[in-house]
């Protein structure tokens, strides 16, 4: 009963409403609403790009069969000395590429130092690792596999040696580097496994939104895209991957440590650079 008269009381203003002003102010709202519209997808369009099908390297070019032989060694577990780890034992594809963990356990048990970054979209990064120690996916992929925590493989001759057993691989990189004498070796690995990364770019609605489409995003997502700007986190979260693309100090206001009550300290690209 309250209910039905609240609400009848509701139709009878907006009734007032709409009848007291001279024009439609429905329609008013719905032009302002277009308008607005139009000008946060301009503001988006200035801040951030539409991500690239795939990551392009001149140096690299992407084959099929390249690509198909890096899927495979990315799931490969004997790139690893006792072979408990694959890339995706860290990377997982089926959680977005990475493993849900603080720090990885590495091949023989042990942890590494830092958390596991995810491998969708990474190639378009302006370097690889947390400090960009590595220019790109091919450099990086050449880490993991002599690393002595991560798969702690003894020598690339050891890597070369395992690849070379298996038949399967041998027709499979000669698919992929058919100008090659000698095709497996381990340049060739990096290579593909790079190929492979330079694949897993993930499109998402917020792409579509960037390229024009107006409704990819939902009223609420809308106003989320606005406070993100306006917050200020385009300041480092902006271009195609919304990061990825600057080194930036953290902990920008303040000392991050204090702050978050954090004991480890990663001094990150200092430690490189001095
Ligand atoms: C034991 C876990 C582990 C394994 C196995 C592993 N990684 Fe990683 N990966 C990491 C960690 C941890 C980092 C970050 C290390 C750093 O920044 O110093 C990383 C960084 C990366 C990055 C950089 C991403 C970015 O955003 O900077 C890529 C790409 C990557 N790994 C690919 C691979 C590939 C390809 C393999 C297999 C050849 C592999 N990883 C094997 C743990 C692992
Ligand atoms: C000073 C630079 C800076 C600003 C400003 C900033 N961020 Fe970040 N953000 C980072 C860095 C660096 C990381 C990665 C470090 C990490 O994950 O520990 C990160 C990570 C994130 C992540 C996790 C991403 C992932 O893949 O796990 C989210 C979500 C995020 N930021 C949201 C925001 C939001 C929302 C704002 C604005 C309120 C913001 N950031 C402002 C630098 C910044």
């Amino acid at each position: 009963m309250k209910k039905t008269l609240i609400l009848a009381g509701l139709v009878g203003i907006t009734f007032w409403m709409s009848c007291s002003g001279g024009n439609e102010p429905k329609q008013e709202v719905k032009a302002d609403d277009g308008k607005a519209d139009q000008e946060l997808l301009a503001q988006a369009q200035g801040l951030f790009q539409a991500l690239p099908t795939s990551a392009e390297n001149p140096e690299n070019p992407i084959s099929e069969e390249k690509v198909k032989l890096g899927h495979y060694l990315y799931f490969d577990t004997r790139l690893s000395k006792t072979g408990n780890n694959s890339c995706n034992s860290c990377h997982n594809l089926a959680t977005y590429g990475v493993d849900n963990e603080p720090t990885s356990k590495g091949d023989n048990g042990g942890r590494g130092g830092r958390n596991s970054p995810t491998t969708l979209n990474a190639a378009l990064h302006l370097a690889q690792f947390w400090d960009g120690r590595a220019k790109d996916v091919e450099e990086q992929a050449g880490g993991p596999v002599l690393n002595p925590v991560e798969m702690a493989l003894p020598s690339k001759k050891v890597c070369v040696d395992r690849l070379k057993a298996v038949k399967e691989y041998q027709n499979m990189f000669a698919a992929a580097f058919p100008n090659d004498k000698d095709p497996v070796t381990y340049d060739n690995m990096t290579k593909a496994i790079g190929a492979f990364e330079r694949k897993l770019i993930t499109p998402s609605r917020f792409d579509s939104y960037l390229k024009g489409d107006l409704t990819a995003l939902n009223t609420e997502e809308k106003e989320g895209l606005k406070s993100f700007i306006n917050a200020g986190c385009t300041a480092c979260h902006s271009g195609a991957l919304l990061g990825g693309d600057k080194f930036m100090k953290f902990g920008l206001v303040n000392d991050y440590h204090p702050l978050t009550g954090s004991s480890d300290k990663d001094h990150g690209k200092m430690d490189l650079t001095k």
